[in-house]
């Protein structure tokens, strides 16, 4: 079976980080977003990939030389532009002449899902489309997605305000096609999954989606991406990984709690760092201390850095203290 993965958004709710490096390429516990999501598809029989790439697609030819990720062939569809995610599918679904069911998946999105149970269910009710939808507290950042008893999708609620639904379960980024989507998705043209093509299936009877409450996570947002990492070093996730690359230089008198260290970081003596993500290559020197907060740059001797997302070129002085009210609501970035 074939799977498109979307990676080639903006990731600007990730800015500074995707400065640098595109969303689904930033390491979770060490590994990549893409590698984690591939391994998934695998486990499920996925054996090609087709990567749907817009912005920043070099970074993604470098990190696999040999058009292998977990052991899953990729092959790489660049949009000429930006296509939106219906635009997206259907761009590299020619590209790739899939002309079989096929798998799609936000490349943003970490889940434990079973996806070839979404597959079995699909072809169990002769859907054009199907959703995996997941539950979340406060759906008012996600499309709401209300189903009737047989799992055919009624209504779609982009972003409701409290009294425009009741329902909790959101649109949760893995989903599975039939080429026929195909004849929704005009050649070469920006458009949007979500808010065009899934609701002129829903008013044909043709959508459907299953709800589960696997782990399920959308670490497109800073307070998500520091929780996909730690989720995954608390065991509360299947796969455990690793915390501490092993070519991480690290002074004996440093304090490390509940964060992963990525290659290549120095931490020098003394320094605490908890709650924490430290990307490959940053900083931090003697006596910092670095806490709830993601780190690309250089935390100078003595500093202390709270709640803050800090880029390649971010760089905290001596002595000085950095302190977020908290890691940024992304509704206002
Ligand atoms: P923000 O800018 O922070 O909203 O992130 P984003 O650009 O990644 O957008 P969003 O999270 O809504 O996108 C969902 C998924 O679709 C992500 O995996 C994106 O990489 C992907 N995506 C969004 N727009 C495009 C596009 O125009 N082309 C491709 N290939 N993928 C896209």
């Amino acid at each position: 079976m074939r799977a498109v993965i979307l990676v080639g958004g903006f990731g600007t709710r990730l800015r500074p980080l995707t400065f640098t490096i595109p969303k689904s390429l930033l390491p979770v516990a060490n590994v990549s977003l893409l590698e984690h999501v591939i391994a998934a598809l695998s486990m499920a029989g996925v054996t090609e990939v087709v990567l749907a790439l817009g912005f920043k697609p070099e970074p993604f030819l470098t990190a696999f030389p040999d058009g292998v990720c977990a052991g899953v062939s990729l092959r790489y569809a660049v949009e000429p532009q930006p296509m939106d995610t219906a635009g997206a599918i259907g761009f590299a679904a020619r590209f790739a002449q899939i002309n079989e069911t096929f798998i799609v998946v936000n490349g943003d999105i970490l889940t434990d899902l079973d996806v070839s149970a979404l597959v079995d269910f699909h072809r169990q009710h002769g859907a054009v489309a199907t959703l995996h939808l997941t539950s979340v507290d406060d759906p008012s950042q996600y499309g709401v997605v209300e189903t009737n008893d047989h799992g055919v999708v009624q209504r779609f609620v982009e972003k409701p305000q409290p009294h425009e639904t009741t329902s909790r379960a959101v649109n949760a980024g893995t989903y599975v096609l039939e080429p026929s989507i195909l004849d929704y998705i005009p050649l070469d043209q920006p458009l949007s999954v979500e808010r065009v093509v899934f609701p002129t299936l829903v008013a044909k009877g043709a959508l459907y989606a299953m709800s589960t409450d696997d782990y399920w996570i959308d670490t497109g947002r800073p307070e998500n991406y520091l929780s996909a990492n730690l989720d995954l070093i608390d065991g509360s996730r299947s796969r455990i990984l690793a915390s501490i690359a092993a070519q991480a230089h690290i002074a004996g008198t440093a304090v490390i709690t509940r964060s992963v260290v990525g290659d290549g970081c120095r931490i020098g003596a003394g320094a605490i760092i908890s709650n924490s993500v430290l990307l490959p290559g940053a900083v931090v020197d003697d006596g910092a201390r670095v806490e709830a907060s993601i780190v690309m740059g250089h935390i100078g001797e003595r500093a202390t850095v709270t709640d803050c997302v800090i880029g390649v070129d971010g760089r905290v002085d001596f002595g000085t203290t950095h302190v977020a009210e908290k890691i940024p609501d992304p509704a206002t970035l």
